[in-house]
């Protein structure tokens, strides 16, 4: 078992990468630091990490993952033994108007950050990646670890060709590194460009609710703190040069997910359902949209211990909650004034 320490989260300011943050200064007894590394792109929130950034644990440095001079100062200034690495562009749509920068910070970050690592040999890398990577699944099957890797969008081909690489420098160079493959995630401070903070936010301003063709594309949902929960396990036990796939056993259609959405806000708003429903406007499929994924993570649960938490319902609605508790977040993000917050709030260490 390893007993991660010091922690460099490449990424940090972002959903996932914040989640986790939260979850290791949770952790008891956990007495190392915790810095965050992140270039702080439109993704990036340092209002996500207001109340973190107070805790004398953690550090905040503004940077790119392709800055090998800077990951090893930050290496040896914070004598770091753990990496988790999520920084990464992650919004599929995006990769297909621009994929430039997908390749700059996915496959080259990647790069880069793993050469600054190599000449550290003690240190373990969490990679963290997506099961977008195996492509698209017919109706039935699930992906295990051993599925052959067939990506449809830049973004998912970018983060195969970051995978491919980690496992390369294991085998190559001995880097102690573990690679998970987790399903869709969900849950506070999503972006509002995603799928389900999206869908809320239309549902409270009578927005229409876009869906790409018939919304019946199948995805599988998995909430952010299981994630985390996860991550941290994986981080301690996870063997290195393995790989394991994450998921949350939640399988739903694009357009059962949203009405399960239109239902959760309708009974919390007190609006009429039909009303909501009326909203629901079918758009042109997204050029190489995948039919399906589904995760087999037997592997994690058996070997591991971890599970999924087995309520999408309650989770949606803890989601909505959030969303409408947090009105100065998502207003901050929509008018752009989140940007302004890190240089007036933050005096960087
Ligand atoms: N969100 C999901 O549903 C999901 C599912 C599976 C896997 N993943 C993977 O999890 C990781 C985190 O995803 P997320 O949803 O939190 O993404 P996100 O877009 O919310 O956050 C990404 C973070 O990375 C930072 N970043 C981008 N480029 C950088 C660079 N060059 N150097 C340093 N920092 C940089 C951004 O500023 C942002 O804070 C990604 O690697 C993604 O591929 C996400």
């Amino acid at each position: 078992m390893r007993n991660p320490r010091h922690i460099l989260i490449t990424g940090g300011a972002g959903f996932i990468g914040s989640a986790f943050l939260r979850h290791v200064l949770k952790q008891e007894g956990f007495d190392g630091k915790a810095v965050v590394l992140d270039k702080l792109t439109y993704a990036g929130n340092l209002e996500t990490l207001e109340e973190d950034l107070k805790d004398p644990r953690v550090r905040f440095v503004q940077g790119d993952i392709n800055d090998q001079k800077l990951v090893s100062a930050i290496i040896l200034e914070h004598k770091i033994d753990t990496i988790a690495h999520f920084a990464a562009e992650s919004h599929v749509d995006r990769s297909i108007v621009s994929p430039e920068a997908f390749m700059q910070t996915n496959v080259m970050g990647t790069f880069h950050l793993l050469e600054a690592v190599r000449k550290h040999p003690n240190i373990h890398f969490h990679h963290v990646s997506t099961d977008e990577v195996y492509g698209s699944l017919g109706d039935t099957g699930a992906f295990t670890e051993e599925t052959p890797y067939n990506p449809s969008s830049p973004y998912s081909a970018s983060k195969a060709a970051s995978d491919h690489l980690v496992r390369a420098y294991h085998r190559t160079y001995g880097l102690s590194a573990v690679i998970s493959n987790c399903s869709n995630n969900y849950g506070p401070y999503q972006f509002p460009e995603k799928l389900i903070p999206l869908m809320i936010l239309n549902c409270l301003r009578k927005k229409p609710l876009p869906i790409y063709g018939k919304g019946n594309q199948v995805r599988d949902w998995l909430y952010v703190d299981d994630h985390a929960t996860c991550l941290w396990e994986l981080m301690k036990h996870g063997k290195p040069g393995e790989t394991y796939n994450v998921g949350g056993e939640q399988e739903l259609s694009n357009l059962e997910l949203v009405e399960k959405i239109i239902e959760i806000v309708a009974k919390l708003t007190e609006e009429d359902p039909k009303e909501l429903r009326k909203l629901l406007a079918f758009v042109k499929d997204r050029p190489g949209h995948d039919h399906r994924y589904a995760i087999d993570c037997s592997k994690v649960k058996r070997e591991i211990g971890w599970h999924p938490s087995p309520s999408l319902d309650e989770r949606l609605k803890e989601t909505v909650k959030w969303v409408l508790d947090h009105k100065p977040w998502i207003d901050h993000i929509e008018s752009g004034s989140y940007r302004e917050w890190i240089a007036s709030n933050y005096d960087s260490r």
